[in-house]
């Protein structure tokens, strides 16, 4: 909105004394299109890093449940980190984000668009890939202006959407970095689904240990590949759950005064 929007909306609520606006988003019609699945794939080693093969064998669970899929790899973006304009006042953070000659505002569309995600990423010191944390950061535009991005595309930008979390780690943080991440992407509206936190110890990969697990029958590690199988068709399944619904995690009633 610009600033005189603003202005003659905040005076108007003054002169008729209400602090309480309802906002009707337009009525839509039943969904019937496929579910969009945008994977992030944070290892700065690419297509051959280990958690994006996780994320290629999840969204190919997604697919076969008829998900249209969508990969965006890190680390071949350029992305700045965050320069903190929401830290000035909330206004100043700005959607499009102010990083115009990089590839943030690409980045934060598709994720506009996106009915779900699937975020991959290594475990470096028991935290997400730095790449991961930038895009994290950068989100807070996407957040900071739900009202103006809502109104504009009538869908909530991020609120509801369920994702998956993925990690790939040598010995120990998983648990850390995943469980990070889901907090502050449930402070943004998007939540991890049960059991929508991943890890893949390294070891797995190497095909002598995979059949040696088999020979001694110890199967427990087969949970990582069950539990992607599921949670492809899961993250399906609930979003158009939730878009066949028309479900709106706001009613828009209590708008925010610079709004
Ligand atoms: C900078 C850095 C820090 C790392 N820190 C951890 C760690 O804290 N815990 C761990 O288990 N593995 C750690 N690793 C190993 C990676 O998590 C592991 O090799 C992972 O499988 C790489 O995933 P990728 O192939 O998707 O990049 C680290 C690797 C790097 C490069």
């Amino acid at each position: 909105m610009n600033a005189w929007k603003v202005f003659l909306f905040n005076l108007l609520r003054r002169l008729i004394g209400t602090e309480t606006v309802e906002v009707r988003l337009k009525p839509r019609e039943k969904f019937q299109g496929p579910i969009k699945i945008l994977g992030i794939s944070g290892s700065p080693r690419g297509a051959k890093s280990s958690s994006h093969k996780m994320l290629e064998t999840l969204l190919a669970h997604a697919r076969s449940f008829g998900a249209e899929t969508k990969v965006i790899m890190l680390c071949e973006k350029k992305m700045k980190p965050c320069e903190g304009c929401v830290s000035d006042s909330d206004r100043e953070c700005e959607f499009p984000c102010i990083h115009c000659d990089d590839d943030t505002n690409e980045i934060l569309q598709a994720m506009i668009d996106a009915d779900a995600f699937v975020f991959a990423t290594p475990v470096h010191w028991s935290s997400p890939s730095a790449a991961i944390k930038i895009l994290i950061d950068k989100m807070t535009a996407i957040e900071e202006n739900r009202y103006e991005i809502t109104f504009k595309n009538g869908k909530e930008p991020l609120f509801g959407n369920p994702c998956v979390l993925l990690a790939s780690q040598e010995g120990d943080g998983a648990n850390m970095a995943l469980g990070w991440m889901a907090g502050q992407l449930r402070a943004m509206g998007v939540w991890a689904l049960p059991w929508g936190q991943v890890f893949k110890p390294n070891l797995l990969n190497r095909k002598l240990v995979r059949i040696g697990l088999r020979v001694i029958n110890q199967r427990k590690f087969e949970w990582v590949d069950n539990t992607m199988r599921a949670d492809g068709r899961n993250l399906v399944l609930i979003s158009r759950m939730l878009k066949e619904s028309g479900y709106q995690w706001d009613d828009f009633k209590y708008l925010e005064p610079n709004c």
